[in-house]
């Protein structure tokens, strides 16, 4: 079995941060989200993996190399525009040959791995088998309708009138019956080529696609609430680790991970909350759900449920919080008279301000 992994894309939802980097890099609890996937993808026995990439190649290639880190071995597949997710298949068939495939959004962040289900998958007799889970915004994602027995009635992709609340996951299994599927379908209106058109195809060609519903917790990192969220639920379950130096004048309660090199003085930290390597803390408050990067400066700040990417600056600032802040970013207060802000923010930013 091998693994398609999709790290293309605009990510325009987490724009500006994508404007300069991959949304599949941003760091959740201070790891890049794709390399989640990538390592429940290897816990499930997969080491023969094909990443999809586009605009951010290079990025994604950097942070990932040849995959011996993580135990696997990638093959690298570019993409030229992001043409939809049947699409990433039918370019990547000469990597998948008639092998059964995993296909991973490097995006999607799943609690529990994928190891059961591909045992499932494997034991099954399925052309397909697809994850499902109940959501409040079902018209945001590919939408299944399943029947009295559970079988799938059908499947619609970000539809106005969605026909349940059961979101399709970005984990996906294929036999190589899913090539005829990608070759028939046609581009949907937004101009890509859809997976869930793609299922649709095997259903009414008599193959069975099975579905999954899954309990444990499921986070598309698309925007940037999910993002936080995301890093809150790994948070959960950090143990404490300091590597770095944490004085005497500062408090800690609750689990937090100081990364070598780090140093913390004169503050408080309430945990779950991360600190990168080589960052420096000093005289502020973090309080949980925090993951700060490396190579950062918090000085006179208080920063809670938010990410801090690495080799940002925030200094004499009160509270920040539900805020996702890029790399090399400086925040500082303005001058005291006139009583103005003082801004300089990449395109497509969100700035909220106290008044
Ligand atoms: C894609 C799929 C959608 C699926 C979602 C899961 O949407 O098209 O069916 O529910 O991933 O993350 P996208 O995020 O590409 O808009």
């Amino acid at each position: 079995m091998k693994a398609l992994v999709l790290a293309g894309g605009r990510g325009t939802r987490l724009r500006p941060l994508t404007n300069t980097s991959a949304k599949q890099l941003v760091p959740v609890a201070n790891k890049p989200v794709i390399f989640y996937g990538l390592e429940a993808i290897r816990a499930a026995g997969i080491t023969d993996v094909g990443i999809i990439v586009g605009d951010t190649g290079d990025e994604v290639r950097a942070a990932i190399g040849d995959g011996g880190r993580f135990g696997i071995r990638v093959t690298y597949i570019p993409q030229e525009a992001p043409l939809g997710l049947a699409h990433c298949v039918l370019i990547a068939r000469d990597f998948l040959g008639d092998d059964d495939f995993v296909m991973y959004l490097g995006d999607n962040f799943l609690v529990g791995g994928i190891q059961e289900l591909v045992s499932a998958f494997r034991a099954g007799d399925y052309s397909a088998q697809i994850l499902l889970t109940p959501v409040d915004d079902p018209g945001s994602y590919g939408v299944a309708e399943l029947g009295r027995s559970g079988q799938i009635v059908g499947l619609a992709e970000k539809p106005d009138d969605p026909a349940s609340d059961l979101a399709i996951v970005g984990v996906y299994m294929f036999t190589a019956a899913v090539h005829d599927a990608v070759r028939a379908i046609r581009p949907s209106a937004r101009g890509e080529l859809e997976i869930t058109d793609a299922l649709q195809w095997l259903i009414d060609h008599g193959h069975h696609v099975h579905s999954h519903l899954i309990t444990g917790y499921w986070k598309d990192t698309g925007r940037v609430r999910d993002m936080l969220e995301c890093n809150r639920i790994v948070l959960e379950s950090i143990e404490t680790s300091i590597g770095g130096s944490v004085d005497d004048r500062t408090e800690v309660t609750g689990r937090v991970v100081i990364e070598p090199g780090a140093v913390v003085e004169g503050s408080v930290l309430r945990g779950p909350v991360v600190v990168g390597a080589d960052t420096k803390i000093v005289g502020s408050y973090l309080g949980p759900f925090t993951s700060i990067g490396a190579g950062c400066v918090v000085e006179d700040a208080e920063i809670e449920y938010s990410i801090v990417m690495s080799d940002s600056t925030v200094r004499g600032v009160s509270r920040i919080e539900a805020s996702l802040i890029g790399r090399g970013v400086e925040v500082t207060p303005a001058r005291k008279a006139p009583n103005t802000h003082q801004l300089v923010i990449g395109d497509h930013s969100t700035v909220r301000l106290r008044g």
